[in-house]
This record gives C-alpha cells, sequence and structure tokens, in this order.
C-alpha cells in the first residue's frame, strides 16, 4: 500500500471545528521545533488560530462553558482496542478527558512510523500521566487489516505502554469521526489508505481543540497536553524531562532535519545509561558514516524501503536487530541527504571528542 505526502493539500484544510489557542505556545516556527522541510507549510498552516464565535474567557484558570463540543457534535462510536475492549467514543474515550488523536494504518511504510516514534517520544516525556489524566488514540483508517491482534503486535513492536490505546471499528463510523475532528479530506478519500498526517489535542471538557503536527517538538506537544490544556492546574509528574530539550540556537539544515525526523527513534552517541537510550528504537548513528560506504548510506536515506524489499544484506540484518520495525521513506532529496550525512559525521566526531575528552 503506497501512501502519498500531500502537503499541498494540507496546508489548504479547512478545519471542521474551530481551532482555539493562545499566544505564548504558538512556537510552530522556532528553532527548537526545527523547522521542517517539508512539513513546513504543513505546520505553520495549522498554526493559524482560530477563536470560538462565542464569548468565553481564554484566561488560564477559566472553566470554558462547552455546550457546543459534547455528544451531540461527537459521534459516540463503538471502537475496539488493542486488548479487545470494546469502547465507545465519546462515552469512554475523551468525555472530560485531555486527549490526542490521530490516525494511522499499520501496513503504511512511510509516514505513520514517523508519527508513531514521535508520539511515542510525547508519552514518554509526560510518563505515567498517560492514561491517567492525558489519553493518546491512535484510530486505524484501515479497519479491514488492522484487527485488534494487528494492533496489539504494533504497540509491541514500538514497546508501547498500557495508557496509549489502538483503536479499530467499523470503517464508515470512522470516517464520520474523521470528517468531524476535521481530519478528513474529501479529494483524496477514495484510496482508503491515504490519510492526512494532523493530530489533534483537546481538553473535552473546556472545549479547547487544537491541531497540531506530529512532527511538532515532542517538548512542546507535551507541554500543550500536560499544561496548557489543563490550564496549567496539574505539575508534571517529571518535570526534569522538560530539561532534555533542546536549547535554542541556530541549527544546520542537516541538524534541523535530523531533529524534525530522525531525533525520535535515532540518537548520536547517546550515553547507554540515558534516558534518550533507553528511549531509542534503531541504531545509534555514532560514526555511521565511518562504518559504512557512502552510497549505501545516500542510497539508504533515498529509498530505505526499497533496499529493504531487494533484502539487501546489512538493510536485512539491521532489520531483524530491530524488531522488524522499517526505516520510514521519507522521500529526501539529494541536498537534504547530502546535509544530513554531513551533520552524522560532524556530530559523531563532536561526540567522539567529547567521550575521549572525559576519559
Ligand atoms: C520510525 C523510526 C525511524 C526514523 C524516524 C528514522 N529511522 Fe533510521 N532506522 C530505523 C531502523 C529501525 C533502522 C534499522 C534498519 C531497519 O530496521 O529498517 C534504521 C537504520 C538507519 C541507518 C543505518 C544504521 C546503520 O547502523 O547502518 C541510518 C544511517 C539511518 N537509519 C538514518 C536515519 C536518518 C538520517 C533518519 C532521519 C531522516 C532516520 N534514520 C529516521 C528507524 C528509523
Amino acid at each position: 500500500m503506497e501512501f502519498t505526502h500531500r502537503f499541498a493539500a494540507r496546508a489548504v484544510i479547512g478545519l471542521a471545528m474551530p481551532l482555539l489557542s493562545i499566544g505564548g505556545l504558538h512556537a510552530h516556527g522556532d528553532e527548537t521545533s526545527g523547522a521542517n522541510a517539508g512539513h513546513e507549510a504543513h505546520g505553520r498552516a495549522h498554526s493559524v488560530t482560530a477563536h470560538m464565535p462565542s464569548a468565553h474567557d481564554d484566561r488560564p484558570g477559566a472553566t470554558v462553558p462547552n455546550a457546543r463540543w459534547g455528544k451531540d457534535y461527537f459521534p459516540n462510536i463503538p471502537l475496539i482496542d488493542q486488548d479487545g475492549r470494546k469502547l465507545n467514543f465519546f462515552d469512554d474515550l475523551i468525555k472530560d478527558k485531555v486527549v490526542a488523536i490521530n490516525f494511522i494504518f499499520t501496513s503504511c511504510s512511510d509516514s505513520c512510523p514517523l508519527e508513531t516514534a514521535r508520539l511515542r517520544e510525547v508519552t514518554r516525556i509526560l510518563g505515567d500521566r498517560v492514561g491517567r489524566d492525558v489519553f493518546f488514540y491512535s484510530i486505524s483508517i484501515d479497519p479491514k487489516n488492522d484487527t485488534p491482534e494487528v494492533l496489539k503486535a504494533y504497540t509491541e513492536q514500538y514497546g508501547i505502554g498500557s495508557g496509549w490505546l489502538f483503536l479499530t471499528g467499523n470503517e464508515d463510523d470512522i470516517v464520520l469521526l474523521r470528517r468531524r475532528l476535521g481530519l478528513y479530506l474529501e479529494d483524496i478519500a477514495k484510496d482508503s489508505t491515504d490519510h492526512n498526517l494532523n493530530l489533534i489535542i483537546g481538553n473535552q471538557r473546556t472545549g479547547r481543540w487544537q491541531k497540531s503536527s506530529p512532527f511538532e517538538n515532542p517538548y512542546i506537544l507535551a507541554t500543550q497536553l500536560g499544561s496548557w490544556l489543563h490550564n496549567w492546574k496539574l505539575a508534571s509528574a517529571k518535570k526534569n524531562s522538560y530539561d532534555e530539550a533542546p536549547k535554542l540556537r541556530k541549527m544546520s539544515r542537516g541538524e534541523q532535519l535530523f531533529r524534525t525526523r530522525c531525533s525520535s527513534c535515532h540518537n548520536i552517541g547517546a550515553d547507554p545509561d540515558s534516558m534518550a537510550a533507553m528511549r531509542q528504537l534503531a541504531p545509534d548513528l555514532l560514526g555511521v558514516t565511518k562504518r559504512r560506504e557512502r552510497a549505501w548510506l545516500e542510497r539508504w536515506l533515498r529509498e530505505p524501503d526499497q533496499m529493504l524489499a531487494e533484502k539487501d544484506p546489512i538493510a536485512t540484518a539491521l532489520l531483524a536487530e530491530y524488531n522488524n520495525l522499517t526505516m520510514p521513506n521519507f522521500r529526501l532529496g539529494p541536498v537534504e541527504i547530502q546535509a544530513l550525512l554531513e551533520y552524522l559525521d560532524e556530530e559523531g566526531d563532536r561526540m567522539l571528542d567529547k567521550h575521549a575528552s572525559k576519559n
């Protein structure tokens, strides 16, 4: 199943719901969120905020009466999670909750793995609040193939804990839900596997909802879910982890690409005892520009799916070693590939120097 990026199409999506937000958090274009190439138009288009037509109090701590975005608006469709539990969308999943919702399909080879890995980072930052006061739902748009068993296997592949539900159900119901959440495009709906990459986050009780990009900086997403949508009332259980957020500074093109596309799965020379190393889903890329041929690396970044399909021996061995998780095809162009390899080379040297000076 082939999935095509449609950034241009996505950038002009009208939202089915008015989006609310406050000024301070709109850091989509900031340096640390790593303004992302292909996703740039996408992320920014959605950072445009709209306000509810009715007057309401948007100050932190205010309770917003929410007659409009209640049960009448959100369909209460039946869904089944990866453990076979039957749940109704409105009553069981979103009512009175702070939630993050995205749509995926498990056989998707290019963008969903990145989305899943990115959201996984957000769940790791939020720690034990996931499933307690912040809820994550990934809903399949390919319910025929994504049975609860398939979803279960997928969560195991990514090492996803119990607080994040992967859901399947009736196809028509899910289409209706996507429409209501404003995450459905008529013109690309013909192919059921074609979907846009948006994430919607919100607080059902206050009626505060916002579209976001899963390529957003994970620390920003965690802050939005953990603090802002809770009207800043709850302190984070894992304060320290916010300190891991990258410092604001100028970044090279390669570093920006690495942070937005690669860092949710890969590290470069992470300390084996660190949280970053524990989070890692894919090989540490320290020294990779030295241990692999340049041509192999260039092709791998251009078309990893093709190399896996051709059973390239190095790729096949890595696949087995990393839980059969496949590296996504990012449709990178030659300039992006050069920038990334340059960054991997420089950052690798910098980390090696750092390690050497410690010993
Ligand atoms: C969804 C997780 C994921 C993302 C995101 C990802 N990769 Fe990978 N990458 C993998 C996995 C898993 C492997 C091991 C091969 C396999 O299983 O497909 C891998 C392998 C590699 C390798 C070969 C490592 C070696 O030891 O030879 C390189 C180089 C690489 N990735 C670079 C990148 C770059 C650069 C990016 C960003 C543009 C990126 N990856 C994004 C999962 C990911």
